[in-house]
């Protein structure tokens, strides 16, 4: 099945891969919705929304901070550094992540569309100024210019995605020819709406994820079970 991918990557004139957290747990992060996912453990609409920022902003404040702080313990790993190798060579033109770890841009990658924002970005809630990590870190969580909430420059449920990084994700997935995913259960909009609009426009459709995914009989090629890094090492090896 790596060599198909392989010959597949090889053959393609415009592949785009979609991320999800699927993509950072070899990197120690946990994903959300997986048995040990941080939603198994938390109610995301208790933590990850604007409603809690302003009104139980110390458990927001904490969830956040633990999740930052997660974040600058941890590095990109191989399967981030192999995308990154395969933008270089050519044979993949755009990341649409729905992650916020800033990985793929660590590890090299220079066409990325963050579809949820970055969590490494701090700004005032109210007037958007941004603030230094460290005061986020360290529990200063108002603004000096306004007196507003600081928060992650993350998109919480129920905010709008970035304008940009929503059309370039749209345009990378209608001219795309491959379209692979890659540790996500598709579970979000929009980021879950790529694939098969990917699909209907003549894309092949690839998905890697451990545990199935409502896609998996639309895609191409799926690796049920497999580890994503398993998965990119083995393709890489026919490249
Ligand atoms: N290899 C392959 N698949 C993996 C690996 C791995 N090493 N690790 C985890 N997975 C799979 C899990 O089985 C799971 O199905 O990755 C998938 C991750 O799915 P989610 O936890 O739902 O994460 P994601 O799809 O990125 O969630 C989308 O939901 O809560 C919001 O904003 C948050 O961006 C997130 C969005």
């Amino acid at each position: 099945m790596s060599r198909q991918l392989a010959e597949w990557l090889q053959a393609s004139n415009y592949s785009v891969v979609m991320t999800g957290a699927g993509m950072s747990t070899d990197s120690g992060l946990p994903d959300f919705r997986s048995s040990s996912g941080l939603w198994s453990n938390y109610d995301p609409k208790q933590l990850a929304t604007v409603e809690a920022l302003e009104h139980q902003n110390d458990a927001f404040t904490k969830f956040y901070q633990w999740r930052l702080q997660s974040l600058l313990d941890a590095s990109p790993n191989k399967g981030h550094k192999i995308l990154a190798q395969w933008e270089q060579q050519g044979l993949l033109k755009q990341v649409i992540t729905q992650n916020v770890d800033g990985f793929h841009q660590a590890a090299g990658q220079q066409h990325v569309s963050d579809l949820h924002g970055s969590l490494r970005e701090i700004n005032c809630h109210i007037c958007g100024r941004q603030a230094s990590q460290e005061d986020f870190l360290n529990g200063s969580s108002h603004c000096p210019n306004c007196g507003g909430k600081l928060r992650p420059g993350i998109v919480l449920f129920g905010e709008m995605l970035p304008e940009q990084a929503i059309q370039q994700a749209q345009e990378a997935t209608a001219a795309c020819d491959l379209f692979i995913v890659l540790g996500s259960s598709l579970q979000v909009a929009p980021a879950s709406l790529f694939p098969m609009e990917a699909k209907e426009s003549g894309a092949r459709l690839v998905i890697v994820n451990q545990e199935e995914t409502e896609l998996d009989s639309w895609a191409d090629l799926t690796f049920p079970g497999a580890s994503i890094q398993n998965v990119l090492t083995e393709t890489n090896r026919y490249l």
